[in-house]
């Protein structure tokens, strides 16, 4: 059943999970999600960001993950992950999302607080909930190219304090070492840095690039306010190696049946980050 954002992630936070925000750019990639979260009767958040809409139009996809929450057995919510402007997240809330997420986060503080605050009036009251960002996550091939980051890039615990306050917003996403995209090691979270944030921040915390995160990072995380966790890459480095092995392993490939590979490779993917969460069983 389509559910707030904020009802979901609220959840997640009273009772120490996390919900996974799983970005889908294909129908299979939602019914294998959908599909895995049934299974395992977990909430779940579908998400797309504007990065991806060249490959996954908003105005399609919005249709299809909205039919599929309301049809869903368990709690999913809509969600647009890293808008970009002010004027995306007006679009994605006209499209359906119940939640957007703005990401102001590479603007000066002030900025941000200034952009964030306004998406988070404006949806407000259209009934949407909103995710913003302090700090700065960037990508895998961000910085020095290594798995580190340094310090300065880290969410500023007094600043995260201000930043709710004035925005009103009901999701923070940290930085805490995190980044979007492939690590080519296993990256060490600043959990202290985590669990400062969420001492002093009275609103759920998100995590994003969860993809390739150790098992005990993402445990140290949902004990210390995270609630919502963003997988991208893992789904799209599954579906990609089940469809090189189909290809390698079959003789005579077909469209469907690489559909179904693809479908069952998304659903195993997310399905496995919804035990690793401890969202399986809580919906
Ligand atoms: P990954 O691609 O690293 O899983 O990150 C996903 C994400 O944070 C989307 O916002």
């Amino acid at each position: 059943m389509l559910t707030p954002f904020k009802e979901i992630v609220e959840d997640a936070y009273s009772r120490h999970y996390a919900v996974g925000a799983f970005n889908c750019l294909s129908l299979e990639n939602v019914l294998g999600a959908v599909d895995a979260a049934e299974q395992l009767h977990s909430p779940l958040i579908l998400q797309l960001a504007e990065v991806q809409f060249p490959y996954a139009p908003m105005e399609l996809m919005a249709p299809v993950f909205l039919k599929a929450a309301k049809a869903a057995k368990v709690p999913v919510a809509v969600h647009l992950d890293h808008g970009q402007s002010v004027e995306t997240c007006i679009k994605a809330i006209k499209a359906g999302f119940n939640s957007v997420m703005y990401d102001g986060a590479s603007l000066p503080f002030e900025k941000n607080v200034y952009e964030s605050g306004l998406v988070a009036r404006l949806a407000h009251a259209c009934g949407v909930d909103v995710e913003a960002e302090l700090g700065k996550v960037g990508d895998t091939g961000f910085g020095s190219g290594e798995t580190g980051v340094s310090a300065d890039v880290f969410t500023d615990v007094a600043e995260a304090v201000r930043f709710v306050e004035e925005t009103e917003v009901d999701a923070l996403a940290v930085a805490i070492g995190n980044k979007h995209g492939r690590y080519t090691s296993t990256p060490h979270l600043n959990i202290n840095r985590l669990r400062e944030i969420n001492s002093a921040v009275p609103v759920p915390l998100v995590l994003h690039g969860g993809s390739g995160t150790g098992d005990d990072d993402f445990k140290a995380c949902i004990r210390s306010g995270i609630s919502k966790i963003n997988v991208a890459t893992a789904i799209q480095m599954a579906v990609t190696s089940e469809i090189e092995s189909y290809i390698a392993l079959s003789g005579m490939h077909d469209y469907i049946t690489m559909k179904k590979h693809i479908l069952t490779a998304s659903g195993n993917a997310v399905a496995a980050h919804m035990e690793l969460f401890e969202s399986a069983g809580k919906a």
